[in-house]
């Protein structure tokens, strides 16, 4: 017997920092959809997906939780397993980086490069941005200290690290890209980092020794390996210690295909090949980049408060939905927007009117004018053939464009045989060949329609896994399996004398006036914190400044203070909100950005009073939601013990956007 190819794919481990958005599912949504496509062509696949858990924004994120930090993990993992069970997604295997079998790969590969000498110790003197576990050189940063990728604060780093001799592998690595022109796609990534290679490869520091939750160097304990090398090996850890039998590394490595979003190629176009190199494994044969799910013109993103949880959608319109929206609507390589309109919309016009409409066009017309049975086609005429040759030639040309992982592509190919189907429904117009009575005509009409409704289901089956099983119980071919598979794309297969029926649409229309959209649910709906006067108690008998305690919060260091980002913002406005008694709107300027913030203070001032005073606020805290009005940030205030009175501090003078340190 032949054995058959194999395809392994993998999409990014992700941070269970957050609970996962639409984001992550495009991903995840994508490889399930390529896995399932390739399985039907006849590949042994194997997707993995899986967690990325150690690193210290997820020791942090947990801290601030005020929980141990596993169980933290542990918690959001269970949001995403349920997402994923959601969304219809199968993969292979699921790999944590906290599992002792991950752990033990990342040792053995650190160990091989450190013993072969392209892994050094030295001294990290530098810039660290701790949400995108980044280091950069000062010349990397904005001005400000400011992450060039995220736009967040950095923070100073020095301390002695292992270094990774990556500029070793220059000449190598331009030599691997030249040979192997598929490796990085879309093809403009490629010129992308090759250009970045070009202006000269640093050494990467691959350790650190400031906190601990991570993988140990095996060597030297005080270090834990640097997140990005620990999780980049998932890709073969996962393989090499696999809970299933058989030598599944062997079988599977190196990998066809690793998704990623394009913030984090670099990281698997550079450092991944490299690392392979200086371990002497194989590399990966593509890392395809995708675009963004943006909102507006923002990446979707936790730490940006507008994300949108994927359950609550999926639920709401079904997953074989979703799973199509996102196909269809991110283009190879581009971004794509996401509103509930577009969603919406897209919904209505392919799924309901285009392709759920031509079965239900189908069935409808084969129980009104044939007794629901699907009778032999009369010879074609040219009119026919026009769609005949269309559906021939389609899943050729799906197929390629499936292979090259350009899926939205495939798509509108494909809509064009469903919608070149509508409209040959429209001129035949089976209602007029009915009522004339040629029957002949009207057989060969429901027969085409019927036969393209089955090969586009077929073709449709990797993103809408869940639909397939529908159109065979209604085309009445549910116990014909060897007319589900990639292989019946044959024109004419479909037996005659078949009894169809009209069930339930595959896809609702929604009414778009009545469309109650899913707020971003990731927003805390809780007011920013502002001091409140204290309740007239009784003034402490001994007045004597001395004596009076101070209930102080947990000691932090200044690793955490540097986190807060503190800035001057001068009020260009400032109004009362509607309906409220306690809060005051704000329009601030800061430096070169304005702002608005809430800030329930409006029983101690005056809008008026207000305007063009210099204050200082949190610019970094989470956004929130307040009486349908986004606040970002935070300004500070103290309030005066003995008269209860609120004071907002000034800094009069000192221009807007600066740092308060
Ligand atoms: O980067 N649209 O994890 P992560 C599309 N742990 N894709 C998005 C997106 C959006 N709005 N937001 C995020 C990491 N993503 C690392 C990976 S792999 C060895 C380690 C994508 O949870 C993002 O581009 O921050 C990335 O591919 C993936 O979600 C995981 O992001
Ligand atoms: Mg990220």
């Amino acid at each position: 017997m032949q054995k058959k190819p194999t395809f392994y794919i993998t999409t990014p481990i992700y941070y269970p920092s957050d609970n996962p958005h639409i984001g992550h599912a495009y991903t995840t949504v994508a490889a399930d959809t390529m896995t399932r496509y390739k399985k039907m062509r006849g590949y042994n696949t194997y997707f993995l997906t899986g967690t990325d858990e150690h690193g210290q924004k997820i020791q942090r994120r947990a801290a601030e939780a005020g929980l141990d930090t596993l169980t933290f993990i542990d918690n959001i993992i269970l949001r995403f397993k349920e997402l994923w069970q959601t969304l219809l997604i199968d993969y292979d295997d699921f790999i944590r980086t906290t599992e002792p079998r991950h752990k033990k790969v990342v040792q053995e590969i650190f160990q091989k490069i450190y013993d072969k000498g392209d892994i050094y110790k030295s001294e990290y003197q530098g810039w660290y941005c701790t949400p995108c576990e980044t280091f950069f050189t000062e010349r990397q940063l904005k001005e400000g200290q400011i992450c060039p990728d995220c736009g967040r604060p950095v923070e100073q780093m020095k301390e002695e690290s292992y270094f990774f001799r990556m500029s070793k592998y220059e000449k190598r690595w331009l030599q691997f890209i030249e040979d192997n022109p598929d490796f990085i796609r879309p093809h403009s990534r490629r010129n992308e980092m090759v250009n970045f290679v070009k202006q000269g490869l640093e050494d990467l520091c691959v350790s650190r020794t400031t906190f601990d939750w991570g993988v140990s160097v095996p060597f030297d304990t005080r270090h834990v390996v640097y997140v990005w090398f620990d999780a980049l090996v998932n890709y073969i850890s996962a393989l090499k210690e696999s809970p299933q039998s058989g030598d599944i590394y062997d079988l599977y490595w190196p990998a066809q295909v690793h998704l990623v979003g394009k913030d984090i190629i670099r990281f698997h176009t550079v450092i991944w090949p490299i690392m392979l190199m200086a371990a002497q494994l194989p590399l990966p044969k593509t890392v395809l980049g995708h675009g963004w799910v943006l909102i507006g013109d923002t990446k979707m993103s936790k730490s940006k408060g507008n994300v949108i949880d994927p359950i609550v959608l999926s639920q709401k319109y079904s997953p074989d939905a979703i799973r199509y929206f996102l196909m269809r609507e991110m283009g190879y390589g581009l971004d794509c927007n996401y509103s509930e309109d577009i969603l919406a919309l897209r919904i209505n016009t392919d799924l309901a009117n285009d392709y759920g409409n031509l079965l239900s066009r189908v069935t409808g017309m084969a129980k009104k004018f044939q007794g629901g049975i699907i009778l032999p086609p009369a010879e074609s005429t040219q009119f026919d053939k026009e769609l005949i040759e269309l559906a021939q030639a389609t899943p050729q040309r799906y197929g390629q464009l499936m292979d090259e992982m350009r899926w939205s592509d495939a798509l509108i190919e494909l809509w064009k045989l469903i919608n070149k189907a509508n409209k040959y429904i429209d001129d035949a117009a089976p209602w007029n060949l009915n009522k004339c009575g040629e029957k002949g005509k009207l057989a060969s009409v429901l027969y085409n329609i019927a036969e393209v409704m089955r090969l586009a289901t077929i073709m449709l089956a990797p993103v809408t896994p869940s639909i397939p099983a529908k159109v065979w119980l209604q085309l009445g071919i549910a116990d014909l399996p060897h007319l589900h598979d990639w292989e019946s794309l044959v024109w004419g297969k479909l037996p005659y004398g078949i009894s169809v029926s009209h069930g339930a649409p595959l896809f609702p229309r929604i009414d778009l006036n009545a469309l109650d959209e899913i707020p971003f649910t990731a927003l805390p709906d809780s007011l920013p914190v502002v001091a409140k006067p204290a309740q007239s108690v009784a003034p402490p008998t001994c007045s004597s400044e001395a004596q009076k305690e101070l209930l102080l919060e947990p000691e932090i260091s200044m690793e955490q203070f540097k986190t807060m980002d503190m800035r001057v913002v001068k009020v260009l406005d400032c109004e009362r909100v509607q309906k409220t008694d306690k809060l005051l709107k704000f329009e601030l300027q800061m430096g070169e950005e304005k702002r608005t913030i809430i800030s329930g203070i409006a029983e101690y001032y005056q809008p008026a009073q207000l305007i063009g005073k210099n204050l200082i606020a949190i610019a970094n805290l989470a956004p929130v939601k307040i009486r349908g009005i986004v606040s970002k940030g935070m300004l500070l205030s103290a309030v005066n013990d003995e008269s209860g009175q609120l004071e907002l501090l000034e800094v009069p003078g000192i221009e807007s956007g600066t740092r308060v340190r």
